[in-house]
């Protein structure tokens, strides 16, 4: 079994090159079930979560080809509208094909999807807003079922702004008749992307980004050519890397604004952040201290950067509150990190986290993908070796992490140590 083998302690210093992001082409690979045309997809990491959609849509009929960083995917002859149980539970966004599948074909019928154990993960809000705009929705035998009964926009109110929702309901609107509006929708960047991808093939969406979404139904979708946007969790978790190594780190292809959560965090530690016209650079120091951090919906700081702040905040100087405000069971990293020496107490999702000048390398595991993402942080700024299993959850999220990492002059090496 592969393992990645850590020696710290070494700051790192370079530039790196942040990969497209996983939670924009996840959502606009599943998008591309609505066109009767071709999609080219620039760059588009190598991830495993890209794989498994890759692998879902081609059972559904489509024709997919990859070349290097470009992905062309073609669902003009699409021929099934069921997603299999074995496919379904790799990942949670296989929930993401059934919005498209139902406005395109009227039907669906698609295994609750798996992904990251870090919650429960329900389909309410997508169900609900499904049948809100007039499917008819059944759940059996482990499947969710939908067929178009009389389909037409409607003003929809979701209880919470779920990414995914948000993003299911607009597919599921974009080729009935009518207009949508999606009231406390999401505001990720990852939204902003699916909606200028739409767009472009033809759909008459407005206000992603703001959490009313208005969808004007229209009667058929085009190809189009796209170039996702940035990675920002892979975006900050490389300044996590620098500013935990008290490294000098230069990060190139990023929005600033997709980070600025990540940048005031840092700031507050102490660290030093300069941005540039294209990039950021991050700049960690040996006075860095604690500071306190609650992951809200964005535009505040975001669940998927939690761990890695749990890591970086180990190191410093003083005691941090962390609250976990979206996922019910996110601190799973959480007795790993203890067994580097890192002092945290869980109070239900509140981690109490006091800073420690050294932590020490150990056997460790990742148990989902942004942990594996903080347990080797942890091994860059520990004595000795950290060695971490289970890395196909580190490699649903970080295309070639450890490559990167290397060019950064970390100590990291992968094989069957
Ligand atoms: C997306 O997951 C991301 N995944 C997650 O990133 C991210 O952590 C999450 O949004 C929050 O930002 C992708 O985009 C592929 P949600 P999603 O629906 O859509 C509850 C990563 O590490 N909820 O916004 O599944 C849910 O239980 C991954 O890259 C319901 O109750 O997240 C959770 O508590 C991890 N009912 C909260 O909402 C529903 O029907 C947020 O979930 C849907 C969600």
């Amino acid at each position: 079994m592969e393992k990645l083998l850590v020696r710290g302690y070494k700051p790192l210093k370079g530039q790196v090159r942040i990969s497209g992001s996983k939670n924009a082409i996840l959502p606009i690979m599943a998008a591309s079930v609505l066109s009767s045309g071709e999609i080219i997809l620039n760059g588009v990491p190598d991830l495993e979560d890209i794989k498994v959609m890759s692998e879902m849509l081609e059972i559904l009929g489509a024709k997919i080809h990859r070349q290097n960083d470009v992905l062309t995917i073609n669902c003009t002859d699409i021929k099934s509208c069921e997603v299999p149980e074995h496919i379904s539970r790799k990942m949670r966004a296989s929930n993401l094909v059934m919005g498209a599948l139902l406005a395109r074909f009227g039907k669906a019928r698609v295994a609750y999807p798996g992904g990251c154990a870090i919650g429960s993960r329900p389909m309410d809000l997508h169900l609900k807003g499904f049948r809100n705009l007039g499917y008819e929705i059944t759940e059996e035998f482990g499947y969710m079922q939908g067929r178009a009964i009389n389909a037409e926009g409607k003003e929809i109110m979701l209880d919470f702004p779920s990414v995914g929702a948000t993003e299911n309901i607009i597919m599921a609107a974009t080729l009935i008749p009518g207009t949508t509006i999606i009231r406390n929708a999401a505001r990720e960047p990852e939204i902003i992307d699916l909606q200028n991808f739409l767009n472009r093939m033809g759909a008459k969406i407005r206000g992603a980004g703001l959490d009313s979404i208005r969808i004007e139904g229209v009667t058929r979708l085009g190809g189009v050519e796209h170039t996702v946007i940035p990675d920002r969790i892979e975006a900050g978790t490389f300044m996590a890397a620098a500013a935990i190594t008290r490294g000098d780190v230069y990060i190139e292809n990023v929005v600033h604004e997709h980070i600025q959560p990540t940048i005031a965090k840092l700031r507050e530690t102490g660290a030093e952040i300069i941005l540039t016209n294209c990039g950021i650079r991050i700049i960690g120091n040996r006075k860095m201290r604690s500071t306190d951090i609650k992951t809200m919906p964005y535009p505040g700081f975001p669940t998927d950067m939690q761990p890695q702040f749990m890591a970086l905040l180990s190191t410093v100087k003083g005691t941090s509150i962390l609250v976990e405000t979206i996922f019910e069971n996110r601190f799973m990293h959480v007795p790993e990190l203890r067994r580097m020496g890192a002092d945290i107490k869980i109070e239900g999702r509140v981690a109490i986290i006091k800073g420690k000048n050294r932590l020490e390398g150990a056997a460790v595991e990742a148990t989902d993908l942004r942990a594996g993402a903080a347990l080797i942080l942890a091994g860059l700024f520990s004595e000795g070796e950290t060695k971490i299993s289970r890395l196909e959850h580190i490699e649903r999220g970080y295309d070639n992490i450890h490559l990167k990492l290397k060019t950064l002059g970390a100590d990291i090496t992968k094989g069957n140590i």
